[in-house]
């Protein structure tokens, strides 16, 4: 779990510079495919960054909050951690909305994207609910889903490098599979984290009564 989740993080953080340093630095000899998608964000440079940058923040906050001895060695700094990240979170699942507009793979693309960005913030406001009538066991949950569906954004960058890396061979454009790669990559990344809040759930989480927690 440890191993992928820092995996996950550290390929959205990385996809994140990535975009910062291809929007102050546009690329000269980009690759046509790459250099369509660079030019596509660079039309939107605002809301690409007010995009990334919480987003890159979350996920480098994402592992200390998932850390048992880093929560309990820092309870109150794992709250304020906790609190920034509901919040960066809520900003990254709006600037969702105006990014899913006029995606690079079309109504594939924004369909998955909806989806799964109205779960996020579902998910989200769930965990944040539950920690506010104290029932950190069900918090818990909410908060894995919640993640486990934002780093399915880290999942599809695999999933799109294998398309990239045969696109000779099946003749598929970015237009063309980054809609199946947002499906794979959310539902996959989803799936893990409930088979983990399945795996690691105790009795008493079914109960959500806030005085048995
Ligand atoms: C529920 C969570 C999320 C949703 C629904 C979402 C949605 C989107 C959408 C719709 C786009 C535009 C794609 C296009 O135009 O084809 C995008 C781009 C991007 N998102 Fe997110 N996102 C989420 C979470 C995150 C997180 C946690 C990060 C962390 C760094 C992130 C980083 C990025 C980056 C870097 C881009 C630019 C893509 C690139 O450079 O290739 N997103 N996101």
């Amino acid at each position: 779990m440890w191993i992928g989740l820092i995996f996950l993080c550290v390929v959205a953080a990385a996809v994140a510079v990535r975009r910062m340093t291809a929007l102050a630095n546009p690329p000269r000899n980009a690759p046509p495919q790459l250099a369509a998608l660079d030019k596509s964000f660079a039309n939107k440079p605002v809301l690409t960054i007010v995009h990334i940058l919480p987003g890159l923040v979350f996920v480098t906050l994402v592992p200390f909050q998932f850390s048992r001895s880093f929560r309990n060695r820092h309870l109150r700094a794992h709250r304020w951690m906790g609190r920034l990240a509901m919040t960066l979170g809520l900003i990254i699942g709006i600037s969702a909305i105006p990014m899913s507009r006029h995606p690079i793979g079309g109504a594939l693309e924004a369909s998955a994207t909806l989806f799964y960005d109205g779960f996020f913030l579902f998910a989200l406001t769930k965990a944040f609910l539950y920690i506010r009538r104290r029932n950190t066991v069900l918090h818990r949950e909410w908060v894995i889903r919640s993640m486990s569906i934002a780093l399915g954004v880290a999942t599809t960058r695999p999933v799109m490098g294998v398309f990239f890396a045969t696109s000779r061979l099946t003749g598929f454009a970015p237009q063309d599979f980054f809609g199946i790669a947002f499906w794979i990559g959310f539902t996959a990344t989803y799936m893990a984290g409930e088979l983990w809040i399945r795996h690691t759930r105790t009795p008493i989480a079914l109960d959500s009564r806030p005085e048995l927690v």
